[in-house]
């Protein structure tokens, strides 16, 4: 059974930036494959781990939620609605050397999703079978996780700016993931964007406020933010760059 991982955090605080290196790291010690998901509405950890993406499980969802509406049924005669899904499911999975990804893509709109949603956790649960893990990239409310279509998680890394509001928001997080029933292993704070790698005193006042564990303190990095100017995959930073290195050693100390 795949081991899932979770990233969650408010927008911009890096989640998508650590969930790449996290997605490389366990392919470089051959943990692999990963099922990478993007389950960000405003999704592109595609862009970070440099692969592009043709279709999403949320247009395969629109595609099949409609059909029987739609002018031309997508869906051929003599073929069940739940092994088309099946096959439309399968073709949104992009496939890299080391690892899969998925992209949740938009949420429902208007219309009853629940046949479609229950095919895709069906699907979802299966794949749980073909990854020893799965890392999830995930907005603030987890929508896909509290809903119940995505396996809820083992580790839970809560992502958080070097803010004090920052902090709160991760704090909140760490209480919707309890007032949910979720009950992972382990909840663990990463502060990213650190100047000098270092967190002042009031942040550290804030995490022990909220009562969140530590994993780690990523710093700020000026070769991360011109791979992102260039366009070039964040996750592919040179082997000794600050950022990846931190990124390894919190993975090293999750011991998953
Ligand atoms: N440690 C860091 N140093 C410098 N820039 C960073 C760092 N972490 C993330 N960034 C940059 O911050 C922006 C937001 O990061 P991203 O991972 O997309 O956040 P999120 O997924 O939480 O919205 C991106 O431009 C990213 O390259
Ligand atoms: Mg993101």
């Amino acid at each position: 059974m795949a081991h899932v991982i979770a990233v969650a955090g408010k927008g911009g605080v890096g989640k998508t930036t650590i969930c790449g290196l996290l997605i490389q790291y366990l392919c470089e010690q051959g943990k692999g494959p990963v099922l990478a998901v993007d389950a960000d509405a405003n999704s592109n950890l595609n862009e970070v781990l440099g692969v592009q993406v043709e279709t999403t499980l949320g247009d395969v969802r629109e595609e099949i939620a409609r059909a029987e509406m739609a002018k031309e049924n997508p869906i051929p005669p003599g073929v069940s609605k739940a092994d088309y899904a099946e096959m439309r499911f399968e073709d949104a999975l992009v496939e890299a050397d080391d690892f899969d990804l998925l992209v949740m893509g938009r949420t429902q709109g208007k219309g009853c999703y629940c046949y479609v949603n229950g095919l895709l956790q069906a699907q979802l649960s299966r794949y749980q079978n073909n990854y020893p893990y799965f890392v999830v990239d995930n907005e603030a409310g987890m929508e896909h996780i509290s809903r119940g279509v995505l396996p809820t998680m083992q580790t839970a890394i809560l992502v958080s700016d070097c803010s004090r509001r920052g902090i709160q928001a991760v704090g909140r997080i760490a209480r919707l993931i309890e007032e949910c029933g979720l009950h992972p292993q382990t909840v663990g704070l990463i502060v990213n964007r650190a100047p000098q790698g270092q967190l002042n005193e009031g942040i550290k006042e804030e995490i022990a406020l909220q009562g969140l564990h530590l994993l780690g303190v990523v710093p700020q990095d000026e070769t991360i933010y011109e791979y992102d100017c260039d366009g070039k995959p964040t996750s592919q930073v040179p082997e000794d760059n600050p950022v990846r290195k931190a990124v390894r050693q919190i993975v090293d100390s999750l011991q998953l």
